[in-house]
């Protein structure tokens, strides 16, 4: 975790330079100045009841008005208890109530070029029509609906329909295997499976019931399974169980008024990974939740009511769920949804739809960017980028050269970028610059948002100095903080709460610099991140011994130029020799036990895994090898770690 003994991490990044919002930009921003984005961050601090029972009251629809703001018991944190609401009335009918049915919500081009809008008035007809769709399978309040979908309007639907109804979606992404989906389903108890015959990614058909029948073989609990025609691929129907989603809603009504919810009903559960490998459902919940993705919103895209915003996540991730659906739509927005992949039918497709629809902000991922850059510009050059008013990126650090490009390319050196800083956990963005208002510094996420209160300790929980890196927590309950992990409150307590005492501990490390701006420096633990998404050691690790011919496997993250990191592993083999039929065997198989996203880049076979005296594998030895010899060269060839774990000594 750390080089030097007191337990603070070295800074070995210099990066001086500073980019001012234009004054154009900051005239017509919703937050103008650094000294407005101060004097509210500091009224926030001093005062949080007020500001948010304020905030609560004018920006969400309240059945039943609240209690209190903010009761907090040791972890127990309740927002707005006592109130009754429902994020799909927010998101919608709200919407529609002040005048805005008729303005276009999302605009929806499929892989093949196919289009779709649905209007706020339309979208309130699907979802209703859904939400009574799942009524009819006798989905109730609680009741887990698991969510595998393509990104088409319908899984929008599908998360707002159960949200309507006070249904818990657990939206698992696309590309997973049958049995991470059956992990997931089982350890949620889900009752309903959404799916589709198939979606579309790079021309080709990825026959998702397939893989859902076989979780479904794995899934006791699932009752009923709804399939959407989507790329017309024939699958197989079980009598009784399955249903297709056209049958099902042309016979629905679309009265369905939204349920009134206690605020701190769970809204949603989101599986991500942790360091024990069992899948970690993280529960959000409705108030705070809806109110936080919808501020968030507002500060930091700066949203306003002609821009045409576009967030190129999957809704299988939380910046779907926050920055796809709940936040844009809570904000009255119009959207650019999109299906398929950036480099079909040419490298140029994003810049394609930007151009196509006018997109004035766009929100991608770094990996993305990476890979931009990497297919050259001319595949930029050929289109009319001047719509775009602001940039921003979520996911993992941004290089600065990345973001200079980024800066000079995409956004023609006028559009302030937006850096956001955020979890799974946090339910929406924690810091970023506003962009009319704080000076960006390419790779710095700059600022807390108004109400989030950050720390940074050393391993002694002492605060570090400036420039030194440490763990970053947060000392203050914000509204879109998680309120638990499904079904295992003391993991839960264990992993946030119990190494930092009072704090929410982020599992980031992070530095202040001189400017008081901040600098996140990765995972405090093991965690992989392969194109933004990540994958735990222990996942690929576990997934790997299950095959017969794996004794022991380590598994590391290693720098790749796309990807941001690749996934190296270290395996000692049993019963067979080292070759490349068993690598391939091995690739195989992790993408079955886990899916395409992580299968390993390099796989090394070695006499033994080194290990630190206390039985822990040395990932820091092994993370230097694996960067530092890029290319695996013989397959065959059995490496031995011990000599070089003698050297370097134990690191318990
Ligand atoms: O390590 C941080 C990194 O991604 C982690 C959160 O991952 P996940 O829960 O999958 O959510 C991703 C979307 C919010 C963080 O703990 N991370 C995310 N955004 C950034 C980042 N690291 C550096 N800079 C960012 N802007």
């Amino acid at each position: 975790m750390s080089d030097s003994n007191s337990g603070q991490i070295d800074n070995v990044m210099q990066e001086d330079r500073l980019f001012p919002p234009a004054a154009s930009f900051s005239e017509k921003a919703v937050i103008k100045s650094m000294d407005d984005y101060q004097q509210l961050y500091d009224r926030v601090k001093a005062d949080p009841e007020a500001y948010w029972e304020a905030e609560a009251k004018s920006e969400l629809h309240w059945f039943e008005p609240f209690d209190s703001v903010l009761q907090k018991d040791g972890i127990d944190v309740r927002w707005f208890d006592g109130g009754k609401t429902n994020i799909c009335y927010n998101c919608i009918d709200r919407n529609i109530d002040a005048g805005h049915g008729d303005q276009d919500a999302i605009i929806w081009e499929g892989e093949p070029g196919d289009t779709r809008t649905l209007t706020y008035n339309q979208l309130h007809h699907e979802v209703c029509k859904f939400a009574n769709v799942l009524k009819g399978l006798g989905v109730g309040q609680g009741d887990v609906v698991s969510i595998y979908m393509p990104m088409t309007p319908e899984i929008a639907i599908a998360m707002l329909a159960c949200v309507r109804i006070g249904a818990i979606h657990s939206v698992i992404f696309a590309g997973f295997s049958a049995e991470a989906i059956a992990d997931r389903n089982n350890d949620a108890s889900a009752k309903v499976q959404l799916t589709a015959d198939g979606l579309w990614r790079r021309g080709k058909i990825i026959p998702l019931k397939q893989t859902v029948d076989a979780a479904l073989e794995k899934s006791p609990t699932v009752e009923h399974c709804i399939v959407l025609k989507r790329v017309e691929n024939d699958c197989d129907m079980t009598n009784g169980r399955d249903h297709w989603w056209h049958d099902l809603t042309s016979e629905a009504s679309d009265d369905c008024p939204a349920t009134p919810l206690d605020s701190e009903a769970t809204s949603f559960i989101l599986y991500t990974s942790g360091s024990t490998g069992k899948p970690k459902g993280i529960r959000h919940t409705t108030a705070g939740y809806n109110l936080w993705a919808k501020k968030t919103f507002q500060w930091v895209f700066d949203w306003r009511p002609d821009d045409i915003y576009w967030c190129t996540a999957d809704c299988g991730w939380i910046t779907g769920h926050s920055y796809i659906v709940y936040g844009p739509l809570a904000a009255g927005a119009t959207m650019l949804m999109y299906e398929g992949a950036p480099n079909f039918p040419a490298e140029d497709r994003f810049w394609d739809l930007v151009e196509k629809y006018k997109v004035s902000i766009l929100y991608t991922a770094p990996t993305a960017i990476r890979a931009f850059v990497k297919w050259g510009d001319q595949h930029i050059d050929k289109h009319d980028l001047s719509s775009l008013r602001l940039l921003g990126t979520v996911g993992e650090g941004i290089n600065p050269d990345t973001w200079i490009w980024y800066h000079e390319k995409i956004g023609g050196g006028r559009c302030p970028i937006v850096d956001t800083w955020w979890q799974t956990e946090t339910g929406g963005i924690m810091m970023s610059p506003l962009p009319g208002a704080i000076p960006t510094k390419p790779g710095s996420c700059t600022k807390p948002l108004p109400g989030v209160v950050p720390k940074i300790v050393d391993e002694s929980l002492e605060p570090v100095g400036v420039n030194q890196g440490g763990m970053l927590c947060i000392a203050e309950p914000w509204p879109g903080m998680l309120r638990g992990i499904w079904g295992d409150e003391e993991r839960f307590k264990e992993q946030y709460w119990s190494t930092v005492p009072g704090c929410y501990l982020t599992g980031d490390n992070a530095r202040l610099d001189d400017d008081g701006y901040y600098w996140i420096m990765g995972r405090i633990d093991d965690v992989i991140n392969v194109s933004g998404h990540r994958l735990s050691t222990i996942e690929v690790e576990s997934a790997m011994v299950s095959h017969p011919n794996v004794a022991e496997c380590a598994a590391v993250g290693r720098p790749h130029d796309i990807k941001g990191q690749a996934i190296a592993v270290f395996i000692t083999l049993k019963d067979v020799e080292a070759s490349d039929a068993i690598r391939d065997e091995l690739k195989l198989h992790v993408r079955k036990e886990i899916g395409a996203l992580a299968v390993p880049d390099d796989i090394r076979f070695c006499e033994a895994v080194p290990k630190t005296r206390s039985g822990k594998i040395m990932r820091r030895l092994l993370r230097d090898i694996a960067a530092g010899r890029e290319a695996a060269g013989d397959t065959s060839t059995l490496e031995d770690f011990s000599v070089l774990a003698k050297l370097r000594g134990d690191e318990d």
